[in-house]
Order: C-alpha cells, then sequence, then structure tokens
C-alpha cells in the first residue's frame, strides 16, 4: 500500500518524493494487479480517503525522512539501520555521501520479495547496502553487529511506519537498543501514535477504505495497547528531541493532507532525535585524528 502511494507521489504534478521502484513492487505482487499507481487512476482524486489523502501521507513521510537520513548522513552519520525496512529503496534512490552503508532490517519474506523485484530490475545501490531478516520484537542488535554495525560511530536510525504496530514493549525494547548502540552524535526518527484510536476516528471513511479497495484492515493492524513513552525514554537519556505533526510540514511544503474532522492522521508524531555531540567527543575525536 506505501509503496503504491509512493508510485502515484512520484507521477504527481506536485511530487513531494520520486521512487521510481515502488510501482514495481506493486506490480510484481499478485494480489494488488488493480492497485493504482497514477494520479489519473484515482478516481476521487485528492479527496479520495485511501488513495488521496493518506497516499498524500506517504508521500509526505517520505520526503520528510529522505531529507532527514540525507541531512543525518551529509553531518556525519555513515550508518544508516532502517527497521522494518519494508520495500524502502533509499539505498538505490538517494544521493549518500562517500563511505555510507544502509542496514535494511525485515522479516525474511519480505526482504526476498524485494530482492527479487530488485533483481529483475537489475537495479544497484547508490552505497553499500546489508539487508539482515530478522523479527524487531526479538534480539537483534547482534545481528546487526555480526552484520558489520559499529557501536562505536555515528548511526542514523529509521522506523517509519513500524512502532504503531508492534506490541509497546517490544517499542520499547527497541528504543532501548537504540540507545545502547548510539554514540553520541546519532539521530533517529519515528512515527508513533499517541494512542488507540477514539470510536469517532475509527469510523473515519479512510479505514472502510482500504478494507474495501484493498482488503486491508488498518485498524487490525493497529496494536491496541496503551502506547510506550518512547521519546521521553530518549530524552531521559539525554537525547534532543523534535516532536512534530504532518501538517507542520505540510504548512512547510505548502501541499501535503490537512486536519480534518475526526482526523485518521491527528495522532500521528513524527519524532526527531538526536544524541548530542558532548565537549569529551570532540576533544576526543580531535586526539584520535591528531
Ligand atoms: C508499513 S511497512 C513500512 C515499511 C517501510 N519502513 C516504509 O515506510 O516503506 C512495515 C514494515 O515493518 C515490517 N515489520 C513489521 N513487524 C515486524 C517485525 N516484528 N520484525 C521485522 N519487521 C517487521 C513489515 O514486514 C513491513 O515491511
Amino acid at each position: 500500500m506505501v509503496a503504491a502511494a509512493r508510485a502515484i507521489e512520484t507521477h504527481r504534478p506536485d511530487s513531494l518524493a520520486r521512487d521510481d521502484y515502488a510501482e514495481h513492487f506493486v506490480r510484481a505482487a499478485s494480489s494488488c494487479g488493480n492497485w493504482p499507481l497514477r494520479p489519473d487512476q484515482v478516481a476521487g482524486g485528492d479527496a479520495d480517503p485511501l488513495w488521496g489523502r493518506l497516499g498524500r501521507y506517504f508521500g509526505l513521510r517520505t520526503r520528510v525522512l529522505d531529507d532527514f537520513v540525507i541531512r543525518s548522513a551529509r553531518a556525519g552519520g555513515r550508518q544508516v539501520v532502517l527497521l522494518g525496512a519494508g520495500l524502502d529503496s533509499r539505498a538505490f534512490r538517494l544521493d549518500w555521501p562517500p563511505g555510507c552503508v544502509v542496514f535494511e532490517l525485515d522479516r525474511e519474506p519480505v526482504l526476498d520479495f524485494k530482492q527479487e523485484v530488485l533483481h529483475k530490475l537489475g537495479a544497484e545501490p547508490k552505497t553499500r547496502r546489508v539487508p539482515i531478516a530478522g523479527d524487531v520484537r526479538d534480539e537483534w542488535a547482534t545481528s546487526l553487529i555480526t552484520a558489520g554495525f559499529d557501536p562505536a560511530i555515528r548511526s542514523i536510525w529509521l522506523a517509519e511506519g513500524l512502532m504503531l504496530y508492534l506490541p509497546s514493549t517490544a517499542e520499547q525494547q527497541i528504543v532501548r537498543t537504540v540507545d545502547e548502540l548510539s554514540v553520541s552524535g546519532s539521530a533517529m526518527a519515528f512515527e508513533v501514535k499517541l494512542g488507540p484510536e477514539r470510536p469517532e476516528v475509527r469510523a473515519n471513511a479512510v479505514y472502510s477504505s482500504a478494507k474495501h479497495w484493498i482488503g486491508v484492515d488498518l485498524l487490525g493492524l493497529f496494536d491496541r495497547e496503551p502506547r510506550p513513552e518512547s521519546a521521553g525514554h530518549l530524552e531521559s537519556r539525554g537525547w534532543s528531541l523534535e516532536v512534530k505533526t504532518p501538517f507542520d510540514f505540510t504548512r512547510e511544503f505548502g501541499r501535503g493532507p490537512q486536519p480534518e474532522p475526526d482526523d485518521a492522521l491527528a495522532s500521528n508524531r513524527w519524532i526527531f532525535a538526536s544524541k548530542p555531540i558532548r565537549e569529551l567527543d570532540t576533544v576526543t575525536s580531535k586526539a584520535r585524528t591528531g
């Protein structure tokens, strides 16, 4: 669904993000044969609750997080970890500074499907890319380190469209692990929902539309437990935080989804966290480099 939304976004005249791989993932999935891949295939246009409004949300999120990872890489982060990477094609799309590595953590069948599509396309990553099969609810730090992640150098973490589907304990464990594996100067962005949706929000047309048109029960996918205080935890560990709504970026870019009554996007937050560079680290790093 997110790949189809990215394909549509790519072909909008006012697109926020470009992902030329997205439509190939959708075409390769047999159950998605009649899904729209172009704006002119969305009958209701921007007013369509699923492909118009939610689709635009994914386009905006892609752009904002593209900007975040590239900004963080240019600031010195050299290893990027995509938690629940799914069909994220950033390793193939973005202009990475030299020496970066992108670790993509997801479940094996997802990574296999992705690899098959990319292989058929003859796609070449623009930086080193390391897929890692695993379950983010289990212990995954060992697999990451075995695959070459170095906890002694700056890292960039992304959990895009992941936390909302996970049990609270799994989200807490992920945030603790990211903190433990991150030296100062590291950065993380992740998306959360502030809590379970109210009944009025659960009645929003986007949910019935997703069920009707693509057979996806989005509400059934969301975890129903109260959400953990992930941002608060990172803050208590010394990270600096910026908590944004999608609408902050709609304003910034002058396009994107607008708020609506009983909005399914109202409790979505995008959290940008950075582990400040301590003076001691700067001194140590200068001493190391002479
Ligand atoms: C909604 S998709 C988002 C994918 C990608 N981050 C993006 O924004 O395009 C959620 C992804 O998380 C992965 N995922 C969900 N639960 C997971 C788990 N327990 N362990 C590993 N990956 C998981 C799914 O396989 C899927 O690829």
